[in-house]
């Protein structure tokens, strides 16, 4: 029974390995090293026990808009990622519970537990902290549960690894300057960026700015089969271009 409370609360849908910036030190091939039948570049005796460096992070990742559900609950704004669901991808399903992190995170800290990995990667929802898009009104209860996880997380000695864009978009953003092709989002995410730093830098040491720009920019706005759904080839080197901007701006910004 508790393993299937795991498998219901947890998506195990993708295995992160990171290695800490700290973590190069060599220590790989001091591990090899300690026998002399060993050897990093035979590829069958990669995944050997005892051939991780102790610093490595072993972790699962998730994302948002995968699983957190509670799209309509506490406050939280429409992204671009429900609307196309809705709209054009699946008619009639419904993605509104998903597998219910927002409600069920606890038990996902269990199965965190259970499955003792040293990381946890997930992505903070833009339109659950930011209902508006723009860092003028931050929704408390989003606030609330991220903070929430996060103490949790520390708590338990489980470093938290964290996206700040898995795709969804807040909706009104799209409405208001088509997306990514407009410059205009650098600034708005800057605030976003920025505002996330500042509440939750306390606790996280990893941030990933965005996730797989690549399929955001071609998928999104060139072949359409990702939201926002666009099917304008020659609109994907400008998302490509805003995008890399949006990347390096935030390094410099997550450094301050
Ligand atoms: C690679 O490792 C395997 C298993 O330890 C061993 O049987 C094999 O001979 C090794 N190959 C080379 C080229 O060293
Ligand atoms: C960007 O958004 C602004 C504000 O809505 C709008 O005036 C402008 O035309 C948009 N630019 C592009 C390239 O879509």
């Amino acid at each position: 029974m508790f393993m299937q409370q795991l498998k219901g609360s947890l998506a195990l849908w993708t295995f992160i390995f990171i290695p800490t910036v700290a973590g190069l030190d060599n220590d790989g091939r001091s591990v090899w090293g300690k026998e002399s039948s060993s050897s990093f570049v035979n590829e069958t005796q990669m995944f050997l026990q005892d051939t991780f460096p102790k610093k490595f992070f072993w972790g699962v990742g998730t994302s948002a808009f995968q699983v957190e559900g509670a799209q309509r609950k506490d406050g939280r704004g429409p992204s671009i990622w429900e609307e196309f669901t809705r709209s054009e991808l699946r008619a009639g399903s419904r993605t509104d519970d998903s597998s219910d992190s927002y409600i069920f995170w606890q038990k996902d800290l269990a199965a965190l537990e259970f499955l003792g990995v040293s990381s946890y990667h997930f992505s903070i929802s833009w339109p659950r902290l930011f209902p508006t898009g723009t860092v003028t009104a931050v929704n408390e209860k989003g606030l609330q549960y991220y903070n929430s996880l996060l103490d949790a997380l520390v708590q338990r000695h489980i470093e938290p690894v964290v996206t700040l864009y898995h795709w969804d978009l807040p909706w009104i953003l799209y409405e208001r300057y088509g997306g990514w092709k407009n410059e205009s989002l650098i600034g708005v995410f800057d605030d976003y960026a920025t505002f996330c730093f500042q509440a939750f830098g306390d606790r996280v040491k990893y941030w990933i700015t965005i996730h797989n720009p690549y399929l955001v920019a071609w998928h999104g706005y060139g072949t359409g089969i990702h939201a926002p759904g666009e099917k304008e080839e020659s609109a994907v080197p400008l998302v490509g271009h805003n995008l890399i901007k949006v990347q390096y701006r935030e390094i410099s910004l997550s450094q301050i």
